[in-house]
């Protein structure tokens, strides 16, 4: 188990789906999607519900297979799953301390658990001090932390979260925020979903706008928020509800 910089780094970016579709039976759920996920800074997923922000999250990560198109990862079609790490809206907690379950994620991940990498990840999230904390009790903006050490544990090239803030009061979410923001300065391309405009105001770097299934809009997010191409982005930039 080595945990060197200088093991092999294959690379995931950039991610591009193909005239991409999926279904679920006869199910349409995605189509046409064509997107190039590129190396920088974060690519936030917006839409209203049901438009296909987590099918289209699944697929990138390779949990999901295109029922027509295809995804190429740095272009190749076979996904380079170990680059990626991914942090769900309610993570699930091993029934161990913090600090455990961050050496889990380490081990899993084929990294050395030791006691200095576990807390320096656990002083990254802020939970330093509460280490030997059975997971479980933590609070949900703290498991929600936890959920990012055990992701950034894996020493991602690409961290996919699924709206990490969408049940967390504002405080828990800044500090989820400030955590993310880190990360993607630290060179780790964030592929993020999130119904909440402010957020996607403060943290993207480009908008992935969908609706009904449909890539409606990509553009830098100065352009998405100031001059929305569609009026189905203007009015979800507005607020008003799209259907
Ligand atoms: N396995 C499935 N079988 C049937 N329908 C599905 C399946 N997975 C997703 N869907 C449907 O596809 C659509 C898109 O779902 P998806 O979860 O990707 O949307 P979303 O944009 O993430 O929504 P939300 O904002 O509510 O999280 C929804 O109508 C959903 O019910
Ligand atoms: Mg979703």
């Amino acid at each position: 188990m080595l945990d060197s910089p200088m093991r092999d780094r294959p690379t995931t970016l950039p991610i591009r789906f193909e005239n991409v579709a999926f279904a679920a039976g006869v199910t349409s759920i995605l189509r046409n999607v064509t997107l190039s996920i590129a190396p920088g800074s974060p690519t936030i997923l917006m839409g209203p519900n049901g438009s296909g922000k987590t099918t289209l999250l699944r697929l990138a990560m390779g949990l999901l297979r295109p029922v027509a198109g295809r995804i190429l990862y740095a272009e190749h079609e076979t996904v380079v799953r170990h680059r990626h790490a991914i942090v769900f809206q309610k993570p699930a907690m091993l029934r161990r301390t913090a600090a455990r379950n961050v050496a889990f994620a380490l081990q899993a991940a084929g990294r050395m658990p030791s006691v200095a990498t576990v807390a320096r990840l656990l002083n990254v999230v802020g939970l330093g001090a509460l280490a030997e904390r059975p997971a479980r009790r933590l609070s949900g903006g703290e498991q929600q932390r936890l959920a990012l050490a055990r992701a950034l544990a894996r020493d991602p090239e690409v961290l996919f979260l699924d709206e990490p803030t969408a049940s967390l009061d504002p405080a828990a979410t800044k500090a989820v925020e400030d955590i993310v923001m880190r990360t993607a300065e630290g060179g780790v391309k964030i592929v993020m979903a999130t119904h909440d405009l402010g957020q996607a105001r403060r943290i993207a770097g480009d908008i992935v706008f969908l609706a009904n299934g449909l890539l409606v809009e990509h553009a830098s997010a100065a352009a998405f928020f100031s001059e929305p191409a569609t009026s189905q982005a203007k009015r979800f930039v507005a607020g008003e509800l799209v259907i």
